[in-house]
């Protein structure tokens, strides 16, 4: 573990069961905020400015999907959206979210599970930092294809090992030739944490919706 990390950090990296990925943000976060900040946690900003390149902002409603404390939300605010829906499967992490008064809805669920959502109903679903080690899977991405609107986007990053190794290259590229989305734009890779692991690198994608 470095300077900046916690025993809630390290272990929500090597859970390897939603119950122990849930205990995990459980014990985290209170402190999540401070410690991503100080780890230069930067993927939230990231995807937020990369769906800010796609969405108007007059566009609702929008998903932020494993919203955690809501990072993502507060970016997306700060940008002039509005109507934002944040999911996640914790609790304790839904609890701070809600404490920011910037999402319309907050509600448990469980990516990689059937979402209890509309079929089309977002302009678009954003999810930073969700797609990596020990978290949700790549079959999570059907599910928040079928809640987006035809011609809505799709932003979400993706850990570079974990898009290799765990099936989101193969899911996202049948998804493409099965013609039920369009890869409008993919960044070059970027820094997850520049001051934590600066060596891991992710990349955020921005899809279409058929
Ligand atoms: C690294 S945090 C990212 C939170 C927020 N998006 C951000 O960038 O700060 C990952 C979040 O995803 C949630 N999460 C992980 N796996 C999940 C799953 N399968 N379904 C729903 N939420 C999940 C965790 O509870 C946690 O809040």
């Amino acid at each position: 573990m470095s300077d900046t990390e916690s025993a809630a950090m390290a272990a929500v990296y090597a859970a390897r069961t939603v119950g122990e990925l849930a205990a995990g943000y459980a014990d985290w976060a209170e402190r999540y905020d401070a410690e991503t900040a100080a780890s230069g946690y930067r993927l939230p900003h990231l995807c937020a400015a990369f769906l800010a390149r796609h969405l108007p902002a007059e566009a609702r409603p929008i998903l932020d999907a494993g919203c955690g404390t809501g990072l993502v939300g507060d970016d997306l605010r700060a940008l002039g959206y509005d109507g934002i829906t944040g999911i996640d499967l914790s609790e304790p992490m839904l609890a701070r979210a809600a404490g920011r008064g910037v999402y319309a809805v907050l509600r448990q669920m469980t990516l990689g599970e059937p979402l209890d959502l509309p079929d089309a109903g977002f302009a678009a679903v954003i999810s930073s930092g969700v797609f990596t080690a020990g978290h949700a899977p790549a079959s999570s991405l059907d599910e928040l294809l079928r809640v987006t609107r035809p011609g809505g986007v799709l932003v979400f990053s993706v850990r570079d090992d974990i898009h290799r190794t765990q099936g989101f290259r193969e899911r996202q590229d049948a998804l493409e030739a099965q013609g039920r989305w369009r890869l409008r734009e993919r960044s070059e890779p970027v820094r997850a944490f520049t001051v934590r692991e600066p060596h891991v690198l992710a990349r955020v994608f921005v899809y279409e919706a058929a």
